[in-house]
C-alpha cells in the first residue's frame, strides 16, 4: 500500500518532497528526476530551489525527464510543456537545460517519439524519483480513463474534462487546449523507483480515494500504484476528505521511525 501524508498546506508537501529529492542529489548527483508539470507540483518546486540553494547541491547532472507534452504545439507556446519545465523547473532550480527531456509533440514525428523516449529514460538509468499530479479523472501523466496499465509513452487523446480543466493555461477558452499529448505510459511510469504524487483541494478527493483505496482498474488510471513497492501520496485535508482510512493514515506517519524517509 501507498504511504499516505496528510498535510496542512501545500508548501508542507513541497518540503516533504524537497527534503527527499535534495537528499538523493547529495548521494546521487547525476539521479533522474521524472517531472510533472501543472500546480500540484509548484510549491514542490519552490521548495526544491529552496534546499539545493541552502545546502549548496551542485546540480549540473541531474537529469530530468518530464511526463507529458500537447501534440502539435509549437514548444515556443509558453503553454507548451517543454516552456512550463523551462520556467518552473529548469531555470529556477539551475538545471542543465540540455539534460532536462520533455517529449516530443512534433506531429510528424510523433508515430516513433514515444518508444524513442522510453529508451532515453532506460539509457539514462531510470528515473529515481517521479513526481505527479492526478486529474479529476484519476490520470496520471495524460493517462486518461481506460488507459492500457502496462503502457508506454505513445500518443493519447484527451479527455473533454482534462481539456476543460486544463483551459484556465489557455486564456480560459477550450477550444485553444490540444486535443491530443504524448505522455509516459503507466507502465513508463511504474518503472520509475520512488512514485510521489501529490494532490490538493475538494475536486482531487475522489480521484485520491479511488487511487488508494479503490480497485484497481483502469478506469481509474492511478490505481495503478497500488502496485508499485514505493509509493508516498501527499493530500491536504480537502483532496484527503474521502478517504476511509484517514485516521490510520495520520496515526502511521506520526508514528514512523525518523530514519524511515518517505
Ligand atoms: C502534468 C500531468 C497531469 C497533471 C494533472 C493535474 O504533467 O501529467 O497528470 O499532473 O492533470 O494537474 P494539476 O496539478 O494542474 O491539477
Amino acid at each position: 500500500m501507498a504511504e499516505v501524508i496528510i498535510v496542512r498546506s501545500q508548501q508542507e508537501a513541497g518540503a516533504i518532497y524537497a527534503h527527499c529529492v535534495a537528499n538523493l542529489i547529495a548521494r546521487k548527483p547525476d539521479c533522474v528526476l521524472g517531472l510533472a508539470t501543472g500546480s500540484s507540483p509548484l510549491a514542490a518546486y519552490t521548495e526544491l530551489a529552496k534546499e539545493i540553494k541552502e545546502r549548496h547541491l551542485d546540480v549540473s547532472h541531474v537529469c530530468g525527464f518530464a511526463l507529458d507534452e500537447y501534440a502539435g504545439l509549437d514548444p515556443s507556446h509558453p503553454e507548451s510543456y517543454r516552456s512550463v519545465i523551462t520556467r518552473t523547473v529548469v531555470e529556477p532550480l539551475g538545471f542543465t537545460p540540455e539534460l532536462v527531456h520533455v517529449p516530443d509533440g512534433n506531429l510528424d514525428t510523433i508515430e516513433h517519439a514515444g518508444q524513442q523516449y522510453d529508451a532515453a529514460i532506460e539509457a539514462a538509468g531510470g528515473v529515481d524519483v517521479q513526481i505527479l499530479g492526478i486529474g479529476t479523472d484519476g490520470h496520471i501523466g495524460f493517462n486518461e480513463p481506460g488507459s492500457s496499465l502496462a503502457s508506454g509513452t505513445r500518443i493519447k487523446t484527451l479527455t473533454e474534462q482534462t481539456r476543460e480543466d486544463n483551459a484556465r493555461f489557455f486564456d480560459g477558452n477550450v477550444d485553444n487546449v490540444p486535443t491530443h499529448c504524448i505522455t509516459q505510459g503507466i507502465g513508463t511510469i511504474m518503472k520509475a523507483r520512488h512514485l510521489v504524487l501529490l494532490a490538493f483541494g475538494s475536486g482531487k478527493a475522489e480521484a485520491i480515494a479511488e487511487t488508494v483505496e479503490g480497485g484497481v482498474s483502469s478506469f481509474c488510471p492511478a490505481s495503478a500504484l497500488q502496485l508499485h513497492p514505493h509509493v508516498t501520496v501527499i493530500v491536504d485535508e480537502k483532496a484527503a476528505s474521502k478517504l476511509r482510512n484517514k485516521d490510520y493514515y495520520r496515526h502511521a506517519y506520526a508514528h514512523k521511525p525518523a530514519w524511515q524517509g518517505i
